[in-house]
């Protein structure tokens, strides 16, 4: 099987390419998709006897539809939380998953796996939670088989998150917005990259399905840093920032300067998790890294590929 990845270059592309050297992958074939050379440094090293980088924008039918050919599969990964001058949430997540969905239809891919995310709504009033829907809305009336899984947030090496974490620890401090009682399911990427891998290669079981992925334990933002700090032997101090001095703040700065931190983003960020701990091993039979662990893995210091 040749598997076709949009966004290979990120925390989750990245986590199943890392991947391809066990069982029972050793033998799949990859295309590596990335908009840039910066980006394709960022790859992990691949077997060449059965993998390509193609470096291609996301905007071009023709060019994405020529690097599919040849595949059965695409795993679409673009994605952002974080919008600025040069990518919207509806441009990376609504127009970038359009052009992918008309390439692969041209290119014959035969399914599509679309990591989206917790809370994805093309009814929400939040521009993340909406755009995110549209792309889900996208892939499912494109007459393509495909599965829809949607992440919580992402632990585990190269996510932003474990950036965060270590950032913290190093400096014995974060600063949490109202206290830090928002509930988070947090999953390792690694389990991510196994269950997208398995949705790639499975046909029939968990075909057409939207599946809401969420790590083993779902801990408040506060324990989860605590806990970050405890398993590197710091103490990580707490400070809180008012959630409606920062949401007036923020809209004060977006109508200012445009995009980036935004009353929509911090409104993403205090979202409560309700993902399902026990999909994973329910649909994907794949059994989650226990938080600890996932948590061990973050705080490494990431390594050039
Ligand atoms: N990380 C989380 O906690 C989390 C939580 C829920 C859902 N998700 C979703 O899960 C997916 C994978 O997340 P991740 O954390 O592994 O991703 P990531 O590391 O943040 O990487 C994001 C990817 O999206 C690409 N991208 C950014 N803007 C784009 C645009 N305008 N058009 C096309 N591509 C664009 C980036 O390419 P460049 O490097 O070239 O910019 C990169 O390949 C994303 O869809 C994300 O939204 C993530």
């Amino acid at each position: 099987m040749r598997i076709a990845i949009t966004g290979a270059n990120s925390a989750t592309g990245r986590a199943i390419l890392r991947r391809l050297g066990s069982e029972p992958w050793r033998s799949l074939e990859v295309v590596a998709a990335v908009r840039s050379e910066r980006a394709a440094r960022e790859l992990p090293p691949l077997p060449p006897e059965r993998s390509r980088i193609a470096r291609i924008s996301f905007d071009e039918r023709e060019g994405l539809c020529s690097v599919l050919r040849g595949a059965s599969v695409l795993v679409h990964l673009p994605g952002i939380l974080l919008e600025r001058r040069d990518s919207s949430y509806e441009r990376a997540h609504v127009h970038a998953t359009e052009v992918a969905v008309t390439a692969a239809c041209e290119a014959g891919i035969r399914k599509l796996v679309l990591v989206s995310a917790e809370g994805a709504d093309p009814a929400s009033r939040n521009r993340y939670f909406k755009t995110k829907g549209q792309a889900e809305q996208v892939v499912r009336s494109s007459g393509l088989a495909h599965v829809i899984l949607r992440a919580p947030l992402l632990i585990g090496p190269f996510t932003q998150e474990a950036q965060i974490l270590r950032r913290a620890v190093a400096k014995r401090r974060a600063w949490l917005v109202g206290s830090g009682v928002t509930l988070q399911t947090p999953l390792d990427v690694d389990d991510l990259a196994e269950a997208t891998l398995r949705a790639a290669s499975d046909s029939a079981r968990v075909a057409g399905k939207a599946i809401d992925l969420g790590g083993p334990e779902r801990v408040t933002t506060r324990e989860l840093f605590r806990r970050a700090g405890r398993i590197a032997g710091r103490e990580v101090r707490i400070r809180s920032v008012s959630p409606a001095l920062l949401r007036r703040l923020l809209a004060l700065r977006t109508r200012l300067f445009g995009p980036g931190p935004s009353p929509e983003l911090l409104e993403v960020l205090l979202s409560d998790s309700q993902a399902d701990p026990e999909a994973l091993a329910r649909e994907f039979e794949v059994r989650s890294t226990p938080l600890d662990a996932a948590l061990v893995k973050s705080l490494q210091p990431e390594e050039a590929p």
